[in-house]
């Protein structure tokens, strides 16, 4: 983060969403600096996928300042959106890979998407190819979702985010429903891919060994506003109670 400083890639300013007398966000708000892996933390219910839907334009808030790369989302036309969401990758809670498709054809999806991107790339195939390389399941091209384990659906979804190269990449729950190992696989895929293409991450997870790996700082997300912000040292060290309860195993 040292080299970037200060340079937000993300900035959300007191956010708020209610679903009926359900108030989700109360003036939630962030910074996510260029280059820098941010993770979120948050109970389960507290708000993390809503925060994040409303970040991509996928929920509409019902108030609040939301830019991204400087620019506000809301006063964004469709065509202007799209192209700034093709520089952000969004890894789903779950994989959410497309079962009737081949893992090839969840790439091209994409890619057929964010046309404008690539140019006029005809040739698809090396791109797919590159993307599996990347999270080593290369060999899984024409393979059907329903013939991959959990870990490996991850890691195809975790490639379809790839493929288009993006800045910026949101992570819900990346480890979610792995086991110990199969998580760290994917956290040390999560290192690579930062330092192999430079993107900025912000990290939503209530994994707290995920969070003490790759965080190079935290955000807590409690009672719906950012309730505490630093580096995992120093949050795991804090001696208020509400703090103190994402560490406790
Ligand atoms: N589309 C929706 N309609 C109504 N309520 C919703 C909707 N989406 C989310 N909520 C509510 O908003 C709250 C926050 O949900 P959210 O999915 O953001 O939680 P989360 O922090 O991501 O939890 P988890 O860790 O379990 O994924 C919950 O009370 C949920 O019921
Ligand atoms: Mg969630």
């Amino acid at each position: 983060m040292s080299k970037n400083k200060l340079e937000a890639v993300i900035e959300i300013r007191d956010l708020r969403k209610s679903f009926g007398d359900n108030h989700v966000l109360n003036g939630f708000s962030m910074t996510l600096y260029k280059g820098e892996n941010l993770v979120v933390m948050g109970k389960s219910g507290s708000g993390k996928s809503v925060m994040i839907k409303c970040l991509v334009g996928l929920m509409l808030a019902d108030s609040g300042f939301l830019a991204v790369m400087g620019k506000e989302i809301k006063t964004l036309d469709r065509k202007t959106l799209d192209a700034l969401r093709s520089d952000i990758g969004f890894l789903f809670q779950g994989s959410a890979l497309y079962d009737s498709m081949t893992v090839r054809e969840n790439l091209e999806f994409p890619l057929r998407r964010h046309k404008e991107k690539l140019g006029n790339i005809k040739d698809t195939l090396p791109l797919v190819h590159e993307a599996l390389e990347n999270v080593g399941l290369a060999h899984t091209m024409d393979l059907m979702p329903s013939e991959l384990s959990g870990g490996m659906k991850r890691r195809v979804a975790l490639a379809r985010t790839l493929i288009l190269k993006p800045k910026i990449i949101l992570y819900d729950e990346p480890t979610s429903g792995l086991d110990p190992i199969t998580s760290k696989e994917i956290i040390q895929l999560m290192r690579n891919i930062q330092k192999m293409y430079g993107t900025s991450s912000l990290i939503i997870t209530h994994d707290v060994d995920c969070a003490r790996v790759i965080s190079e700082r935290m955000v807590l997300l409690v009672d719906g506003v950012n309730y505490a912000e630093g580096t995992f040292d120093e949050l795991s060290k804090s001696t208020d109670p509400k703090v103190e309860a994402f560490f406790k195993k």
